[in-house]
C-alpha cells in the first residue's frame, strides 16, 4: 500500500519567498489511483509534480507516502519529463542500464542489461536501440527510452510531467496507449501522477481527474471516473458522459481563469 498524503500543502520558490505558487492543497491519492492533474500553463502543476518527487521541499505543510514524510528524491518514486531526461553521452541502453544499477547495486551488470534490452522490448523498441546515442532517435522514441528506464526500476509510483507534451499527435496517441496498456496488466497497478494541460489526454488516461486553479493554487475539481466511463480512443468524442465531463472540466477552468482576470 502506498498511500500518497498531501497535508496543507503551501509552497513558494526561495528567490521570491512571499509569492505563494501552491496554498493549502489537501490531497489523499490511493495506490493504484491513475491521476491525471489538469490545469493551466503556470498554475503550478510542475511545482507539485517536484514537490512529490521530493526535488522541492514544502514551505508548509508535508507530503506523506505510508504516512513518512518524503525526503529527498528516491528511486521509489520515478519520474518522467517532458524533455526526456537522458544523459546526451549515453547510449540509450546505458541510460537504462544505470538506473537499474542504483537501484539492484548489488546484481551483475551482464544481468542488468538484460533487463534492459527486455524493458526497450516492453515500450515497443528494438534490441538496436541499446547502442543508439540519444541524439540518434527520434522525439517518440527517446521518450519510450525515458518510460523503459522508469519500468525498468519499478517504482509502485510514477510522476510524469506532460510527457508526451513534445511529440507529433499520432506518436502521442501510441504512448498514451502504451502507458495505459501497461499500468492495466499489472496486477498491483502503480500509483501515476500524470501531468496534463490537455483535457481530452486527461479523459482517455485517467480514473481520477484534479483540476488546479490559478496561482496560489489549489484544488478546484477532483473526480473519479470508472472504468466503464473512461473515454477510449473510439468513442472519445461521442459518449455523452465522457463529452459532459469535457465540457465541465472545461468550464471550471475557464471560470477560474477569468476570476483571476
Ligand atoms: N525554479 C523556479 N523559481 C522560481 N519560480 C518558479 C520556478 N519554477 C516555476 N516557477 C514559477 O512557479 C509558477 C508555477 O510554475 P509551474 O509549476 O512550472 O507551472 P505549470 O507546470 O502548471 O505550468 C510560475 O509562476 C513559474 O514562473
Ligand atoms: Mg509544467
Amino acid at each position: 500500500m502506498e498511500k500518497i498524503l498531501i497535508n496543507d500543502l503551501s509552497f513558494a520558490y526561495s528567490d521570491e519567498p512571499e509569492k505563494l505558487i501552491i496554498k493549502d492543497i489537501n490531497l489523499e491519492i490511493k495506490q493504484g489511483e491513475f491521476v491525471c492533474l489538469l490545469g493551466q500553463s503556470g498554475c503550478g502543476k510542475s511545482t507539485l509534480l517536484k514537490l512529490l518527487a521530493g526535488l522541492q521541499k514544502p514551505s508548509e505543510g508535508e507530503i506523506t507516502i505510508d504516512g513518512e514524510a518524503i525526503k529527498g528524491a528516491s528511486l521509489e518514486r520515478t519520474v518522467v519529463f517532458q524533455d526526456y531526461g537522458l544523459f546526451p553521452w549515453m547510449t540509450a541502453g546505458e541510460n537504462i542500464l544505470l538506473a537499474l544499477q542504483q537501484k539492484y547495486p548489488n546484481r551483475k551488470k551482464k544481468e542488468l542489461k538484460e533487463v534492459a534490452v527486455d524493458m526497450l522490448r516492453q515500450v515497443g523498441l528494438d534490441e538496436s536501440v541499446y547502442k543508439k546515442l540519444p541524439k540518434e532517435l527520434s522525439g517518440g522514441m527517446k521518450q519510450r527510452c525515458a518510460i523503459a528506464r522508469s519500468l525498468g526500476v519499478d517504482a509502485p509510483i510514477l510522476l510524469m510531467d506532460e510527457p508526451f507534451g513534445a511529440l507529433d499527435a499520432v506518436t502521442r496517441a501510441r504512448l498514451q496507449d502504451l502507458i495505459l496498456q501497461l499500468w492495466s496488466k499489472e496486477e498491483v497497478k502503480k500509483t501515476v501522477f500524470f501531468v496534463t494541460h490537455d483535457v481530452d489526454e486527461a479523459l482517455l488516461l485517467a480514473n481520477r481527474i484534479v483540476v488546479l486553479g490559478q496561482s496560489p493554487s489549489n484544488v478546484i475539481y477532483d473526480c473519479k471516473i470508472s472504468d466503464e466511463k473512461r473515454a477510449t480512443r473510439d468513442n472519445q468524442f461521442e459518449n455523452l458522459e465522457v463529452l459532459k465531463l469535457r465540457n465541465e472540466l472545461i468550464k471550471q477552468i475557464n471560470q477560474d481563469v477569468m476570476s483571476h482576470a
